[in-house]
């Protein structure tokens, strides 16, 4: 007989983990960067008007299907329409992408370690420096460090879903709420914080045009984990006695929240740092802002409290985002190595041990093409220029798939298992979603509008990204 399904232990353990892989370097780097960019308050309501009425829908179909099927991604897909339908296209879709995105994020993982332990061995000084980070991801330490985390996220995963994941994120997660909340109470007490906040908490409209709505859903959809099989797969362990809907309603919030106060630390530290500051200026990219302009911004707290408080700052902040990067990456990895369970039948340790070598060479093979070594710096021409395999993996991944994913998920669920499984499956555990408004609101959301948006955002990417085309 087929081995039981491992489950969540409780509620809180299922919200507290699927937080988990929510909450991330997306929120607390990537949102402050669009927010800082793109009107503040503006951005903030419309990201946060996303997240309720596009995001949460697309969240309760990919739990559902999951806990209906009690299978990964492609044995959820394949279960429903069978071995040989063509829908199984996007299982495999659910199975590679989060793969890959796992490949990429473990690079980001890997660089916040070396800056965490960077400023606790009382080195940010020099990690301020404009070279440093340059001369930090070409160094041979990393490949230490891959090495320590690689172990560490093998170990988490091979304990299981109740006792590596469960546990993980019910010690991680209130710590890192502990821990924003602190670092963010601090930022506000120095001088000039308040023009961060006034920054942050007054709305700029005129900011707002149809790249920063993209910008938002795109935003919204990858914090949340959308599109990444990985609610398909949290969904499947999660017991009938809960209620699908509610869970994914407090997983939103607490991710928007999370967002909501990364942007209350970051902006005010940035104009502590510098009153004057231009944000046009910030870097779109959350890379950059984490490794080359928040040291900076940290070293210049030592002014109000001296080099060492501004170290253990700086360390706690690597920490909180390190944290945050751990419990999304084994959420991520958990994707595959249910397929491998549920799927070619092998054992958890197996699963993890052959995944685990996968996605190490293909990280090394990222980490490598920052000019390490040509054939993956020089990776593929497109767009107009030469990318590296990093690149790639991020532009494919990252960027692209996520909608189409979505898009699909969305088809799926609604036109192919349809409407009155979903209804019945989101009724186990919720005597009161038959007739609710979220109920009435989900079917519709999902059949109409939602998967049309998803299309047109998948067919602008594709055409900007690989062709140079902006619709925009
Ligand atoms: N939601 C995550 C974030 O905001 C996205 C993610 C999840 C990335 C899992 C990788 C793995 O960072």
């Amino acid at each position: 007989m087929a081995e039981k399904r491992e489950q969540f232990r409780s509620r809180l353990g299922f919200i507290l983990a699927a937080a988990g892989s929510a909450v991330g370097i997306g929120n607390l780097v990537g949102f402050p960067v669009n927010a800082a960019k793109s009107g503040g308050a503006a951005f903030l309501i419309i990201y946060a008007a996303f997240v309720v009425f596009i995001c949460l829908p697309v969240m309760i179909a990919e739990m559902s299907l999951g806990r209906n099927t009690q299978r990964n991604p492609l044995g959820a897909y394949k279960s429903i329409a069978g071995d040989n339908s063509v829908w199984k296209f996007g299982g495999w879709l659910a199975l590679i992408t989060p793969f890959m995105i796992a490949v990429f994020y473990q690079v980001l993982t890997v660089w916040l370690l070396g800056y965490f332990i960077g400023a606790v061995s009382g080195n940010l000084e020099a990690m301020s420096q404009p070279g440093y980070f340059g001369d930090f991801i070409n160094a041979n330490g990393v490949f230490i460090y891959l090495g320590v985390l690689t172990l560490l996220i093998g170990v988490i995963l091979n304990s299981g879903v109740q006792n590596g994941i469960e546990r993980l994120a019910k010690v991680l997660m209130p710590s890192l709420f502990i821990m924003l909340i602190a670092l963010t109470a601090f930022v506000l007490t120095l001088p000039n914080a308040l023009k961060g906040i006034e920054f942050y908490l007054v709305p700029e409209f005129s900011k707002i045009d149809l790249s920063t709505v993209n910008i938002a859903l795109s935003q919204a959809f990858f914090s949340l984990s959308l599109g990444m099989g990985i609610l398909i797969t949290y969904g499947s362990y999660v017991s009938k006695k809960e209620s699908v809907a509610g869970g994914a309603k407090m997983v939103a919030m607490v991710d928007t929240s999370v967002a909501f106060f990364a942007g209350l630390l970051i902006l005010p530290a940035i104009f502590v740092f510098n009153p004057q500051i231009n944000t046009d200026e910030l870097s779109s990219s959350s890379v950059a802002l984490v490794f080359t302009f928040l040291p900076k911004i940290f070293l210049s707290l030592q002014g109000s409290i001296g080099f060492i408080g501004a170290s253990i700052f700086a360390s706690a902040f690597f920490l909180l985002v390190f944290f945050a990067a751990i419990t999304s990456q084994v959420s991520i990895l958990q994707v595959p190595i249910s397929a491998f369970q549920d799927q070619l039948k092998y054992s958890r340790f197996k699963s993890v041990l052959v995944l685990g070598a996968c996605a190490a060479l293909l990280v090394i093979a990222s980490m490598v093409s920052f000019g390490r070594v040509e054939f993956f710096s020089e990776f593929l021409a497109y767009g107009g220029k030469t990318n590296s395999f990093f690149d790639l993996v991020y532009d494919v991944f990252y960027e692209t798939i996520l909608p189409l994913n979505g898009l699909i998920v969305c088809l799926f669920v609604m036109y192919r298992w349809r409407k009155s499984k979903l209804d019945q499956e989101l009724s186990v555990g919720d005597d009161r979603y038959q007739g609710s408004f979220t109920q009435k609101y989900v079917n519709f959301a999902l059949s109409t509008f939602v998967p049309a948006i998803l299309l047109f955002v998948f067919v602008s990417t594709v055409l900007l990204k690989f062709a140079g085309i902006s619709i925009f």
